[in-house]
């Protein structure tokens, strides 16, 4: 089956074609980063209306793209006929910025009605995970049960799936994701948006062991994380009259301060749970030194628990991790009865 997958939750705007949920065939992705770089932030309006004016030119482009990967390839296929080799229309509903979701799933239901395709709703979460079934000749399939967590700009959450379609929620942040503390502290420190690539960077100078900040929640029994406890401690560090941190020691102590709790808290659930692997997905498993140290703490553990981390690439926002989430979650529904979905949760169905 070859799905179109259609990915606007938040700044991005891509286009992807995906073979049975795990081939590639074409995944396109454009970005108003350079403009959100240049505010220190997403405006949601900004970001729709590139959006807006992409969205087009993007799918047209991935649809070009998969063409000469398909096995029915056409040389004389025209334009307007390409959609013919798709099966079905994915997008991403939710979670995300109403804006933005609302020029993907628009497009999506007209796409499907004009060209007479099944539809399926998307959730922009579980698609994070999916990252990790686009790549299997790294190291096969994740197998279950497993624990995924999810680690991006808006979200912190940990789940335990016992197959594709049973997924409950193990716990969350209970306030900044992971990846606005590295945005926000990135801020504090005069760093640019994004903040995580940013710190990333700096904390390459510094030295993390300089500094010690408080790791909320991190011994707790639970799968609940905090992390804006790190934000404030930062800014008085920063205000403190007599302490002169180095920016790039801040860096650094911030950055394995975060990574440090996530994988504790993901290594523990995992041993709680007995599962087979462990998945990670979202923006903030690009973190280099989170990847290392996960990578070290496993071997460290001698457990048989896999461990799958997608490509850089494939952790950000991308419409392939849509393609395939569709594939393993096939549930079409009538073009009128999909919405934008800005607040949905990791385990809710669309
Ligand atoms: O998943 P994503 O692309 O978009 C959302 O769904 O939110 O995640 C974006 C987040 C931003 O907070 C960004 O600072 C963070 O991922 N991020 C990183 C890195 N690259 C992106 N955080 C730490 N290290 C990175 N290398
Ligand atoms: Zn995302």
């Amino acid at each position: 089956m070859i799905i179109l997958g259609l990915e606007t939750s938040c700044d991005e705007t891509s286009a992807a074609v995906v073979k049975n949920g795990t081939q590639i065939l074409s995944n396109v992705v454009a970005s108003s980063l350079s403009l959100h770089t240049q505010t220190g932030g997403i405006i949601p309006e900004t970001a729709a209306r590139e959006q807006v004016r992409y969205i087009t030119p993007v799918i047209e482009k991935a649809l070009t793209e998969s063409l000469p990967k398909m096995a029915s390839f056409q040389t004389n296929l025209s334009a307007p006929k390409l959609f013919s080799q798709i099966d079905a229309i994915a997008v991403t509903v939710g979670p995300g910025l109403i804006s933005s979701l609302l020029v993907g799933v628009e497009t999506a239901k007209t796409l499907s009605l004009l060209w007479q395709k099944p539809l399926i709703p998307v959730n922009h979460l579980q698609a994070h995970l999916y990252a990790n079934w686009l790549e299997k000749e790294k190291k096969g399939f994740p197998s279950f049960p497993l624990i995924g967590l999810v680690a991006s700009g808006g979200h912190t959450d940990l789940v335990l799936a016992r197959n594709h379609r049973k997924i409950f929620w193990l716990g969350g942040t209970r306030d900044d994701a992971a990846g606005e503390c590295f945005d926000k502290t990135a801020r504090l420190l005069n760093l640019p948006y994004p903040g995580g690539p940013a710190i990333s960077q700096l904390a390459q100078k510094g030295n993390f062991q300089k500094i010690k900040l408080p790791q909320p929640m991190v011994n707790q029994e639970n799968s609940d994380f905090s992390f804006s406890g790190l934000k404030t401690a930062v800014l008085n560090l920063l205000n403190s009259p007599t302490k002169k941190p180095k920016k790039a020691d801040l860096a650094a102590s911030i950055q394995e301060t975060i990574a440090n709790v996530l994988i504790k808290k993901t290594l523990n659930a995992s041993q709680r749970h007995k599962v087979n692997s462990i998945i990670l997905g979202g923006g903030v498993i690009a973190n280099n030194r989170l990847r290392e140290k996960i990578v070290s703490e496993i071997k460290k553990l001698k457990t048989k628990i896999k461990l799958f981390l997608p490509s850089t690439s494939f952790c950000t926002d991308n419409a392939a991790t849509v393609g395939s989430c569709a594939f393993f979650n096939y549930h079409p529904q009538p073009w009128s009865k999909v919405f934008a979905r800005p607040d949905l949760a990791i385990e809710e169905k669309t």
